[in-house]
Formats: C-alpha cells, sequence, structure tokens
C-alpha cells in the first residue's frame, strides 16, 4: 500500500529577497508535491530559536537564528509519498558548494546557512515542524 507523507519546508528569507519563491513552488509542484497549506511570515529570533531547538548547541545557532528572523520566509506544508526524502533530494545538499545541478540549493542558496530552502529531515521532525506553523485545521483535506 502506499502511504502519504508530509512534510514542512521553508523558503528561507534570503530566496524570498531574491524573488525565487514563484520558482521554488512551481519546483514543488513539477515534482508532484500537493501543497496543503501556505503562508508568507516573518518569525522574530526567539521564534526561530524555538524552531531550532535541536541546533541549540551548534555553534552556528545564534547566526542561524539572526539570518532566519531577519526578513519575511514562505512556509507550506506539503504532501506526496516518500515526501521527507524526495523533498531533501530536490533541496539537495546542507552546502550549496555542494548541491547537484538541478536543485533547489544548487540555483538558489549561496552559503551553508543561506541555503534558500530548509524541509524536515524525519518523521518525528516534520510533525514538529508543521505543527509549529500550521493549525490542523488550516491543511487542506
Ligand atoms: P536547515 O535545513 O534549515 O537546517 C539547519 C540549518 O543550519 C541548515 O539548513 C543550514 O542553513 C544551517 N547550518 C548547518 N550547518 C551549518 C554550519 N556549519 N554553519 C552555518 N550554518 C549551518
Amino acid at each position: 500500500m502506499k502511504t502519504l507523507q508530509r512534510t514542512l519546508t521553508i523558503v528561507k528569507p534570503d530566496a524570498v529577497r531574491k524573488n525565487a519563491v514563484g520558482d521554488i513552488i512551481e519546483q514543488f509542484e513539477k515534482n508532484s508535491f500537493r501543497i496543503l497549506a501556505m503562508k508568507m511570515l516573518e518569525i522574530n529570533k526567539h521564534q526561530a530559536e524555538q524552531f531550532y531547538a535541536v541546533h541549540a548547541s551548534r555553534p552556528f545557532y545564534h547566526s542561524l537564528t539572526e539570518f532566519m528572523s531577519s526578513g519575511p520566509i514562505v512556509v507550506l506544508a506539503l504532501e506526496k509519498e516518500n515526501a521527507i526524502a524526495d523533498l531533501r533530494e530536490l533541496m539537495g545538499a546542507t552546502n550549496p558548494a555542494g548541491a547537484k545541478e538541478g536543485t533547489i540549493r544548487k540555483k538558489w542558496g549561496s552559503s551553508i546557512e543561506h541555503n534558500a530552502i530548509h524541509g524536515s529531515d524525519a518523521d518525528d521532525t516534520a510533525r514538529f515542524e508543521l505543527s509549529y506553523f500550521f493549525a490542523g485545521y488550516e491543511l487542506a483535506k
């Protein structure tokens, strides 16, 4: 039986500043992700810290959360079979310098921090991240 999976993605402030939102959403649709919910918003430093709490002990935590609260972001709830792994494939490596041709980070990322897009990395983080930005009633049926 085929099982649909959900994941949370964020078009980061660098990609929004580059007017890459439309291009990135087109990639989701071309790659058969169903958009269940989508919104543009700005988060503050505290909210970015909560979202990235798993990275709290990392040396880049302060800089990452400053960056993520530096301007508008677009968050989307996406669904397809194997959504988490397929989105990570479409995004490309965390560091755009090592990302494959044709990936979103290769096209729009400029550094390991300014890497254009975030995607959940596992089922449990996807559940946390989806619920961080969306209430259940906001997701398309
Ligand atoms: P993301 O998928 O949003 O998950 C955590 C983010 O931390 C990651 O993408 C990168 O943008 C950032 N990150 C990971 N490793 C480093 C690093 N070594 N230096 C700076 N930022 C990093």
